[in-house]
């Protein structure tokens, strides 16, 4: 693999038919083994694409560079999406993929948000757990019906509950199929994310 190889990351086939591939995309501090359990809970079966996230804030890996908590660089956001669309193409290319539904949990969330904001084509759709407004622009192509769920946390002391509400809202402007969930806890994730996402893929992806 070439330009693929520029991220670390896991790969595994798909085990059974079924269910679309998923792009994991962990949390800051995270890697690419992090979200491969969840990946298997809410698809069993599916082919598992696991980058890590390239940026490093004190050793622990990002997808992007960010100022101050909840405060970006853009221009660093936008680089690394067009960087991770990239692989996300190589990726296909080398292990014979359909374009994934991208799973990411906060930081790996908010660079999913960026692609459907800068290069939505590389995903079939997106399942945001913790997610906020990545980029102060809006989607640059129609999201043309791409199903899309956020989960948030009513008592996420990371995102205001009206930036994840307006993340939602510039999707669903953008044509998505979006639904958003706010679930009565805080920024970690729960038993009922992965059960919402489960039900969710279903009913969004029954004939993949
Ligand atoms: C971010 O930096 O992407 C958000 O603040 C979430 C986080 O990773 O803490």
């Amino acid at each position: 693999m070439s330009e693929a190889a520029t991220f670390i990351h896991r790969f595994s086939p798909a085990g059974q038919a079924g269910h679309p591939p998923l792009l994991l995309l962990h949390g800051t501090g995270g890697n690419e083994n992090d979200l491969l359990p969840i990946g298997g809970m809410i698809a069993p079966g599916a082919a598992l694409l696991s980058p890590r996230g390239k940026v490093s804030e004190g050793g622990m890996p990002r997808f992007f560079r960010r100022l101050a908590e909840g405060v970006f660089d853009h221009e660093d956001v936008e680089r690394r999406a067009h960087e991770l669309a990239d692989f996300v193409v190589a990726a296909r290319a080398e292990y014979g993929i359909e374009a994934p539904v991208a799973i990411g949990f906060s930081n790996g969330a908010n660079i999913a948000a960026a692609l459907l904001y800068l290069r939505p084509e590389v995903l079939a759709g997106a399942i945001l757990f913790r997610a906020m407004v990545p980029l102060p622009s809006s989607p640059v192509q129609d999201l043309a019906g791409k199903p899309v769920l956020i989960t948030s946390g009513a008592a996420d002391p990371i995102i205001p509950a009206a930036n994840a509400a307006e993340l939602a809202g510039t999707l669903r402007t953008a044509g998505a199929n979006l639904r958003h969930e706010v679930l009565p806890t805080g920024h970690g994730l729960v038993r009922n994310d992965v059960d919402l996402a489960k039900e969710w893929l279903g009913d969004a992806f029954s004939n993949a």
